[in-house]
C-alpha cells in the first residue's frame, strides 16, 4: 500500500504514527492502542455509496435479483415448479467448490483433480438448506402452517431455521415440529433446533423409529412432511450439482462421491444429470459413488450382496421388503460415529437405485475409523466437515486403492455438513489422553502446560 496508510495511536494527545510494516501491538510512545489510519485526501474514494452497490451484477431488491442471489434459485429454470414471486430463500447455496491440491497429494490423487464441495457453508450449516428452499416454497403455496420432519439433526436444524424466517401465505409464522432420537443427534444440531424455536420431540429410538412416527403424526394431524420423501426437497438438492458444474466452469467431473444416509442427495444428483442430459446441457454424465458407513450399510448390502438394481423401474421390491423384515426381526439397528447417516431403512432407496443406473454408480461401505480419518484430512487440509462428509473422503481412498478411481480422474467429494455441527467427534479424535484411545493418523492433541512462562518457552523451543 502507498504511504497514505499508516498505524496511528488512538489517544488524541499522542496520535503518534508508525509505518505499515512495523510489528506493533501498542503505541511505542504512550502505550495506547493503535488504529490503521489513512490520509483520505490522497485516497481515491467513490463519490457515492451506490458505486459499491453497482458492483453487484443486479440490484438486490427486485424479485429476480433476490432469486439470483440464492444458490438454488439462480438455477430456477431447471426446477420450474413455482413462479418467481413464490420462491422462498434465506440465502442458501453460497457454497464453495475448492480445488484441494494438498489433500489430493496426501491421498494419492493428481493435484488439480480433487475438488471438495462444501455444503456446510449453507445458512444452517448443511446441504439441507438447498432442499428446504424448495420444500418451503411449496409449503407456503399450499397454505401449510405446520411443517415436520424426523431427523438425525441437520434436517431439523434447517427446517427450524426456514420455519421461523418464512411466514405463511397468510402472513402467520410457520411452526416447525421435529422428531429426533435421544442420544442420536450431535449437540450442535440439537442446539440449532432448540435455538430456532422448533418444537423438538425427543424420543427413545433412532432415526428409523422417528421417521415412522413423524409419517403417522403427519397423516393424523395434517402436518406437512419435510423429509426427503417430499419430492420438492429433492428438487432443491439438484442445485448442489448445478453449483459443482458452475465451479468447474461448465464442465462435468469424472466422479461424484457422496455419503449415503436417507439417500436424498443420491436421488437428487441422478435426477439432475438425467435432466441435464435430456436438455442437452451436459454432454457427459459423471459416475456416482455412494458411501455408506459400515454400521449403516443397507444400500451397500442390497446393491452389492443382493444384486438389487433399478432395471429401468422393474425393481425387485420383494428383496427390499424381506431385507427390512430380516433387519426388524433380528433387531438390527444402524450404528455409526457419523450420526447423520445412521439410518437403517432409507426412504429414497429406489430413487437412489435410479441414480446409480443413470450414473453407472458404485456403492461402498467404510468403517468408522476411516470416516474419522477422512474427516480429519478435510480438517487438516481444508475447511473441515462433520463426520458424514469424512465418508466421502474415506470412500475415495477405498476406490483409489481398488483402482476403480484412477489418480488422474477428476473427482468431486460432497462435504455435507459443517465441522462445528459435531465438535465432540472432532475433539474426541484429536484428544488422545484416554488410555484406550485408538491411535489416529492425524491426531493433534492439545498439550497440557502449567501456567508458567519458562516451562512454556522450554516446550515451544523443542
Ligand atoms: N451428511 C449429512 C451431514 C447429513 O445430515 C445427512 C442426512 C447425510 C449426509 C445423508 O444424506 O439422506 O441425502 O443420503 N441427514 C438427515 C437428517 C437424515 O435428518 O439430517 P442423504
Amino acid at each position: 500500500m502507498p504511504d497514505s496508510a499508516f498505524q496511528q495511536c488512538i489517544m488524541p494527545a499522542c496520535q503518534a504514527r508508525f509505518g505499515m510494516d512495523e510489528v506493533l501491538y501498542g503505541c511505542e510512545k504512550c502505550g495506547g492502542l493503535l488504529d490503521v489510519a489513512y490520509d483520505w485526501d490522497r485516497c481515491p474514494v467513490p463519490s457515492s455509496f451506490s458505486e459499491f452497490i453497482s458492483r453487484r451484477t443486479t440490484p438486490r431488491r427486485t424479485l429476480e435479483s433476490r432469486a439470483n442471489s440464492s444458490g438454488v434459485w439462480r438455477f430456477r429454470e431447471l426446477m420450474p415448479f413455482a413462479p418467481l414471486e413464490d420462491l422462498v430463500t434465506i440465502g442458501e447455496g453460497q457454497t464453495v467448490l475448492q480445488q484441494a491440491d494438498a489433500l489430493a497429494s496426501r491421498i494419492g490423487v493428481k493435484p488439480g483433480c480433487l475438488f471438495l464441495q462444501y455444503e456446510g457453508f449453507n445458512p444452517s450449516g448443511s446441504f439441507k438448506d438447498n432442499g428446504m428452499a424448495a420444500a418451503f416454497t411449496t409449503a407456503r403455496r399450499l397454505g401449510k402452517r405446520r411443517v415436520a420432519c424426523a431427523s438425525t439433526g441437520n434436517t431439523s436444524a434447517s427446517l427450524a431455521l426456514f420455519a421461523h424466517l418464512t411466514s405463511t401465505a397468510g402472513g402467520e409464522p410457520m411452526e416447525a415440529i421435529v422428531f429426533v432420537g435421544s442420544g442420536k443427534i450431535a449437540l450442535g444440531k440439537l442446539a440449532q433446533a432448540l435455538d430456532f424455536g422448533a418444537r423438538t420431540i425427543r424420543i427413545q429410538g433412532d432415526f428409523d423409529a422417528c421417521m415412522k412416527l413423524v409419517r403417522e403424526s403427519a397423516d393424523r394431524l395434517g402436518l406437512y412432511l419435510m423429509n426427503s420423501v417430499n419430492p420438492f426437497r429433492i428438487e432443491g438438492q439438484k442445485a448442489i450439482i448445478y453449483r459443482v458444474i458452475e465451479g468447474l466452469d461448465g464442465e462435468t467431473p469424472d466422479w461424484i462421491i457422496v455419503p449415503g444416509g436417507n439417500l436424498g442427495n443420491s436421488s437428487a444428483f441422478g435426477k439432475a444429470f438425467i435432466e441435464l442430459r435430456e436438455l442437452g446441457l451436459v454432454s457427459r454424465v459423471p459416475r456416482l459413488a455412494i458411501i455408506n458407513a459400515t454400521g449403516a450399510n443397507t444400500l451397500f448390502e442390497l446393491y452389492n450382496e443382493h444384486g438389487l438394481r433399478f432395471h429401468g423401474g422393474a425393481v425387485d421390491l420383494q428383496t427390499i421388503d424381506s431385507h427390512f423384515d430380516r433387519m426388524n426381526s433380528e433387531g438390527r439397528r444402524a450404528r455409526t460415529v457419523a450420526s447423520a447417516i445412521e439410518i437403517g431403512q432409507p426412504v429414497n432407496l429406489i430413487k437412489a437405485l435410479r441414480s446409480l443406473e443413470a450414473m453407472d454408480g458404485v456403492v461402498r461401505q467404510v468403517p468408522d475409523e476411516a470416516i474419522l480419518d477422512g474427516k480429519a484430512l478435510v480438517g487438516r487440509y481444508g475447511y473441515g466437515c462433520e463426520p458424514a462428509g469424512g465418508a466421502s473422503i474415506a470412500g475415495l481412498r477405498a476406490l483409489l486403492a481398488e483402482q476403480v478411481i484412477s489418480r488422474s480422474d477428476r473427482v468431486v467429494c460432497i462435504l455435507t455438513g459443517h465441522s462445528l455441527k459435531d465438535a465432540n467427534a472432532t475433539v474426541d479424535y484429536h484428544d488422545q489422553r484416554r488410555d484406550d484411545a485408538p491411535q489416529r493418523a492425524l491426531a493433534n492433541p492439545p498439550v497440557d502446560a502449567p501456567a508458567d512462562l519458562d516451562a512454556i518457552i522450554a516446550m515451544l523451543q523443542r
